[in-house]
């Protein structure tokens, strides 16, 4: 099925190759040691399966949810934890695997909360990077693909909870936009 909305940026053979080399690239960095993934809800868990994978390490997998206010407008920083961790940090390796990094602001709130866990290291990977969008600093070691400042869908990424499932990263070129509450006709 063909969706005229959607252009192809990332095609699913690229971004098995990409994940098969970060995989490679994480396996080395970590030799011998046990790694903690954290996987953010909801998007990355696609991320986060075939990279698990791709690590030929012993690995434990956890998720985490959080929920951020102000995205994509003016960015209040405040950050909620809707799911949080069934295990503790103290004393891993940890690696956060997030789908996209945007404003920053949910992983910079969220790498000062889990530093205060007292893991050994932590380290982020992101499938996708947009440096232009950032508003908060944020050090990602793995970065899968830096993008440009678009809309995209598809790996796990959605708009309104669509096309999560698309095996293609797409831009979405003609988003459907809800009025703004000052465009309503009263
Ligand atoms: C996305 C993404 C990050 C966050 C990045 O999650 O997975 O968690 O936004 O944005 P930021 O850098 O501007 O903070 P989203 O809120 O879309 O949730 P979802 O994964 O459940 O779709």
């Amino acid at each position: 099925m063909t969706d005229p909305t959607l252009r192809v940026l990332l095609s699913a053979g690229q971004i098995r190759e990409r994940i098969a080399e970060l995989g490679k690239q994480i396996t080395v960095d970590y030799p011998g040691e046990t790694l903690q993934l954290i996987c953010i809800l909801k998007g990355a868990c696609f991320f986060l399966a075939d990279l698990a994978r791709a690590i030929e390490r012993d690995i434990r997998v956890d998720f985490m949810g959080i929920s951020s206010y102000g995205k994509g407008k003016t960015s209040s920083g405040e950050v909620r934890v809707t799911k949080d961790l069934d295990i503790s940090l103290e004393d891993s390796h940890v690696l956060v695997v997030e789908d996209i990094v945007d404003s920053g602001v949910t992983l910079n709130y969220l790498i000062h909360l889990l530093e205060q866990r007292r893991p050994k290291s932590i380290r982020i990977a992101a499938l996708l990077d947009k440096p232009d969008r950032r508003l908060r600093p944020v050090h990602v070691s793995y970065v899968g693909f830096k993008i440009p400042d678009e809309f995209v869908v598809g790996f796990g990424l959605d708009y309104a909870e669509k096309y999560r499932n698309l095996n293609d990263i797409c831009v979405l070129e003609e988003p459907v936009k809800a009025p703004a509450a000052a465009e309503t006709v009263i």
